[in-house]
C-alpha cells in the first residue's frame, strides 16, 4: 500500500536537521528563457523545491523565478523554498569548486542563499573528488550554503568519501536516476546506514517506459497515467522526487500526485524489477560506475 502520511507538503528532516520537501522540480533541458517562468508557474501550483544545476546553464533564471514568486506571494517566506543547484563535473578540484561555488552564489543573490548544494558527478580522479568535498564543507562553514550532498555517486563514491579523514559534514544526500528499471537496491542500502537520502532523477523514465505493459496495467486499472503511477512509485521507495515538465497543466498532475494517487500491494508487485538495470536519462554511460584513470 501507499504511504498515506505523505502529502504535497510533506518533508524530510537531512543528517544535518534541516527539512527537505519531498516534492521537487527539476530544471533539466528547459530552456533559460522560459526557465523564469516555469519556475515561477511550478511554486505557484505548491512546489516548494526546484532543482537546477551550472550544467543546465539556468540557474540566474531559476532564481529570478523564486524571486518573482517572492515578491509577489509575500506570505510565502524565503525559509518555505528548497533552491538546489551543483557543481559542474568540468571543475574539478578544490580551487575549481571553490571558484564555481562563488559563481552560484553570485547567481543565487536575489534568495540570498543555497538550500543544498551537490557535486554533479564522481568524474574525478579521487584527489580531486576529495578536494571539491573540501571546497563544498567550508561553504556550509561559512554560512553560504545550507547542505551539501553529491549526485551520481556509486557505492564506492560514496564510502569513499565516507572513509575520508578529512570527512566534517556527510553528504545530506545522493541525487541518482532512480525508476521500476533502475531500481538500485544496493545504493539504498549504503544511503539508509548512513542517514543519507536518494533523491529519484529521471523518475519519469524520461517519458521512454510510459508504454511499458505493466505500468499501462497498473494506470489502466485505477485510470491513473503512466506518469502518475511512475512519480507514485518513487515516493513510496522514501525518495526524495524530482520531475521535470515544461507545460503547467503537467506540472498540476505531477505535483497532485501525492494527494489524489496511491498504489495497492499488487500495483507494486507488478510495477517491482528489483533486478532491472535500464538507464533513461541523457547520461551517455552509467556515471555511478565512474572510475578515473589516475586512479587504476
Ligand atoms: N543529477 C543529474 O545528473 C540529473 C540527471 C537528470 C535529471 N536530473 C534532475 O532530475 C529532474 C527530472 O529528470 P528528467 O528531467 O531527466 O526526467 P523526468 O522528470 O523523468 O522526465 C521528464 C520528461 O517527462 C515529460 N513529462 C513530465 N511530466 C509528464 C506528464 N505528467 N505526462 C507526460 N509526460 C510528462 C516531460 O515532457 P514535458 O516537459 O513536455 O512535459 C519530459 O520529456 C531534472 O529536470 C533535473 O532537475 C538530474
Amino acid at each position: 500500500m501507499s504511504n498515506t502520511t505523505l502529502n504535497t507538503k510533506s518533508t524530510y528532516k537531512l543528517n544535518n536537521g534541516k527539512e527537505i520537501p519531498i516534492a521537487g522540480f527539476g530544471l533539466y533541458l528547459t530552456e533559460p528563457g522560459e526557465t523564469a517562468t516555469i519556475t515561477y508557474n511550478a511554486l505557484k501550483v505548491g512546489y516548494r523545491h526546484i532543482d537546477s544545476a551550472a550544467y543546465y546553464q539556468n540557474e540566474q533564471e531559476s532564481v529570478d523565478g523564486i524571486a518573482k514568486f517572492l515578491a509577489d506571494y509575500p506570505e510565502v517566506k524565503r525559509e518555505d523554498i528548497f533552491y538546489t543547484t551543483k557543481l559542474e563535473v568540468s571543475r574539478q578540484g578544490y580551487e575549481q569548486a571553490k571558484l564555481a561555488i562563488s559563481e552560484s552564489l553570485e547567481k543565487a543573490a536575489k534568495i540570498e542563499y543555497i538550500d543544498l548544494y551537490l557535486i554533479h558527478g564522481p568524474l574525478a580522479s579521487k584527489a580531486d573528488r576529495l578536494g571539491e568535498w573540501k571546497a563544498l564543507q567550508e561553504a556550509v562553514q561559512e554560512g553560504k550554503i545550507k547542505s551539501i550532498g553529491v549526485s551520481n555517486y556509486g557505492v564506492s563514491h560514496l564510502q569513499e568519501l565516507l572513509d575520508w579523514e578529512g570527512l566534517t559534514i556527510k553528504p545530506t544526500v545522493n541525487q541518482v536516476e532512480l525508476h521500476p528499471f533502475l531500481p538500485r537496491h544496493e545504493f539504498r542500502e549504503i544511503a539508509k546506514k548512513n542517514d543519507i537520502y536518494l533523491e529519484a532523477y529521471a523518475p519519469l523514465t524520461t517519458a521512454k517506459k510510459f508504454d511499458d505493459p505493466d505500468v499501462q496495467a497498473v494506470a489502466k486499472k485505477h485510470n491513473y497515467t503512466p506518469a502518475q503511477v511512475l512519480l507514485r512509485w518513487s515516493y513510496d521507495q522514501g525518495f526524495i522526487v524530482l520531475a521535470k515538465t515544461t507545460s503547467i497543466e503537467r506540472t498540476r498532475d505531477n505535483f497532485e500526485v501525492l494527494d489524489k494517487v496511491t498504489l495497492d500491494e499488487e500495483d507494486f508487485k507488478t510495477l517491482d524489477k528489483p533486478d532491472a538495470y535500464e538507464l533513461t536519462s541523457g547520461w551517455p554511460f552509467d556515471p555511478t560506475t565512474y572510475v578515473d584513470e589516475a586512479d587504476k
